[in-house]
């Protein structure tokens, strides 16, 4: 059984369609339907559980699983949508045409795809071809961010999944990198409906994770004032300024890496911030009192952070665009 999605205006009708052969689709334009937290509630009643289940074995044998599938969900959602894009493996023809995972802020960086595999594996096992990679992908970041001790939130559903298509083009053009400044972070999360303060509180994903020494190396080897001295002479011992070592890792909140918590809004205020894009959120510009807010109370951050992260759940791709639920992520049916 296949099924193929027509997403129109908004993201908002959906409308599955089983397939009698698996070599044939159908199209079939449809009525608004919006994201509903009852999207699965007769077709795939255990899914929540399902998922959890999955992120809970992943993150017990090595926490950083929870940071990548949580970054996965991001870097899936600044490219035309919440719509499992990112998943996709790069082919013969769309390594040429797009393939996102080669993307410059993807290739030798993203990682967790495994971890979705055996999300969706246990979701199949449950309930054969009917959810979504992209709903997976949304319901494995939200478990990831509460089992690392953050806040949860509910996850409307619905989702569908990409063909391959331009993925890459979009993914260098639309993710911000780690040399960027505040003023093209607000710009880029501008461009997908997100504020100034979405960028800040979404930043705060960075007390959990690790990060390359490529992509910190200028700011802790004398490229970047907005420094803490001792820290940056301890983080240069491992990422020395003359090069190599482009893979050591660092944790992105230094004190408690690998739990969800607001210790990143107190290391920028420390100017600990790992990357130049970290602390450039605490610079002398517009989010300086926020980040100090966020510092000082945590549940302030958890609330913001859980608002924001369903509003870039929410992102969707754009009309017209062939969609489908794939069985396997990393493929088209
Ligand atoms: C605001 C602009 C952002 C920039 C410039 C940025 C940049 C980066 C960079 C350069 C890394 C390290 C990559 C590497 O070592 O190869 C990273 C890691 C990470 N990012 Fe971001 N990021 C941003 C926003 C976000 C958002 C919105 C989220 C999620 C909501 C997020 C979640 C993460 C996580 C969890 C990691 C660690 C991943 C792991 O350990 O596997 N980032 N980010």
């Amino acid at each position: 059984m296949a099924v193929l999605i027509l997403i129109s205006p908004k993201r908002t009708f959906v409308l599955p369609l089983l397939l009698l052969t698996a070599a044939s689709f159908l199209t079939v334009p449809k009525t608004a339907t919006a994201l509903s937290t009852k999207y699965y509630d007769k077709t795939c009643p255990s899914l929540q559980s399902v998922v959890r289940s999955a992120m809970a074995r992943a993150v017990a044998t090595d926490p950083r699983a929870g940071a990548s599938v949580l970054r996965l969900f991001f870097h899936d959602c600044f490219v035309n949508g919440c719509d499992a894009s990112v998943l996709l493996d790069d082919t013969s023809t769309t390594s040429t045409t797009g393939g996102e995972k080669s993307a410059g802020p993807n290739a030798n960086s993203l990682r967790g795809y495994e971890i979705i595999d055996a999300v969706k594996a246990a979701v199949e096992a449950s309930c054969p071809a009917t959810v979504s990679c992209a709903d997976a992908l949304a319901l494995a970041a939200r478990d990831a961010v509460a089992l690392l001790g953050g806040p949860s939130w509910t996850v409307r559903l619905g989702r569908a999944d990409a063909r391959p298509g331009a993925g890459q083009a979009a993914a260098n053009a639309n993710l911000p990198g780690p040399g960027s400044s505040l003023a093209s972070m607000v710009a880029a999360f501008a461009a997908k409906g997100l504020s100034p303060r979405d960028v800040t509180a979404l930043s705060g994903a960075h007390t959990v994770g690790r990060a390359r020494c490529a992509t910190f190396r200028a700011r802790v080897n004398g490229g970047d004032g907005n420094v803490n001295a001792t820290f940056a002479a301890q983080l240069a011992r491992s990422c020395p300024g003359g090069g190599g070592a482009d893979g050591a890792l660092a944790a992105m909140d230094a004190e408690t890496p690998d739990a969800f918590d607001n210790g990143y809004f107190r290391a920028l205020v420390q100017r600990r911030g790992l990357l130049h894009s970290d602390q450039e959120l605490f610079n002398g510009g517009s989010q300086d009192a926020l980040v100090r807010k966020y510092a000082a109370n945590g549940a302030l951050f958890f609330s913001d952070f859980a608002k924001a992260m369903v509003r870039m759940g929410n992102l969707a791709p754009a009309a017209g665009t062939p969609l489908e639920v794939r069985i396997n992520c990393r493929k088209p049916n």
